[in-house]
């Protein structure tokens, strides 16, 4: 339990994730029925890019920061970017939303939120950024177990996987998790963030998915080649139950961050799973 999200947030793999989360809010919120939000990692919620684990590793720098900037960011990254506006009122770039805060602005007065942080010191700041939402509560629990127990088996729901891959049985904690909660309720969307280091990894767990992640949006940002597997060389989501207006959005997404964050020999890839 070493992993600290304050390290990385508002990195590249942040854009792809939150782009793909705040597009499934848009699309799960233009119906009028009621959503349930699970989010399995939650982290902290809301990011102070001025603290000290933040300006060590300076991911925001070459991530966030160059979105705020960049005069070519498809309309994927609006609602990322208004929620950056709303979090730092005074203008500029101190505070960056994480999946908490964005799930937070876009519930309505009848949706309900799950959030689950293990760590105290996160869970503690994860109560701070959900204070301002009735719908929302944050729940120091084990993510995975907690998504299958609480899960309505009704009505329109999104989960969130997003875990920091310190154990090398999150991948198979996820494809159980995603079977699980499909099966429950066969209409959830269940969005999960992958690493991409090598492809037989990446394979190996989407092979895993099989029968539950049939049809599954596959969204890849691959930065640089995958040549070397001790690297973050991109990142992925596998979106089950992912509406097909995700699709070009995404696509745009993935291509702006490979081309404007990656470097040579980068690809974005966006597909079905058979
Ligand atoms: C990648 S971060 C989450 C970032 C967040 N989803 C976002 O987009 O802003 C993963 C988080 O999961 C927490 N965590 C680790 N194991 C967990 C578990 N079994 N259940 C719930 N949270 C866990 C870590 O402490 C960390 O804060």
């Amino acid at each position: 339990m070493n992993y600290r999200h304050a390290f990385h947030a508002g990195n590249f793999a942040d854009l792809v994730k939150h782009a793909a989360l705040t597009l499934l809010l848009e699309a799960m919120t233009a119906d009028p029925a009621p959503l349930s939000v699970i989010d399995t990692h939650a982290g902290a919620g809301l990011y102070d890019l001025g603290d000290d684990m933040a300006k060590k590793s300076g991911e925001a720098a070459v991530g966030i920061a160059r979105l705020i900037a960049a005069p070519d960011a498809p309309r994927a990254f609006d609602a990322l970017k208004a929620a950056v506006a709303e979090a730092n009122p005074e203008g500029g770039l101190r505070l960056y939303p994480g999946s908490p805060a964005l799930i937070g602005r876009a519930l309505r007065k009848a949706d309900r939120y799950i959030a689950c942080e293990i760590r105290d010191d996160d869970v503690a700041l994860l109560r701070q950024t959900l204070a301002p939402y009735p719908g929302a509560q944050a729940v120091q629990a084990d993510g995975f177990a907690t998504a299958v127990e609480r899960m309505p088996a009704i009505g329109r729901v999104l989960v969130l996987i997003d875990p920091p891959f310190e154990r090398a049985d999150d991948y198979a904690n996820i494809a159980a998790t995603m079977a699980a909660v499909r099966a429950r309720n066969p209409a959830a969307a269940v969005a999960a963030w992958l690493p991409l280091k090598d492809l037989e990894t990446f394979d190996a767990f989407l092979r895993s998915l099989e029968p539950a992640g049939a049809g599954a949006l596959v969204a890849e940002a691959r930065l640089k080649p995958l040549t070397d597997p001790m690297k973050m060389n991109g990142c992925a989501m596998v979106i089950a139950g992912a509406p097909a207006s995700l699709e070009a959005p995404l696509q745009a997404a993935c291509d702006w961050v490979v081309a404007r964050l990656g470097s040579q020999g980068g690809k974005a890839r966006l597909w079905r799973l058979a």
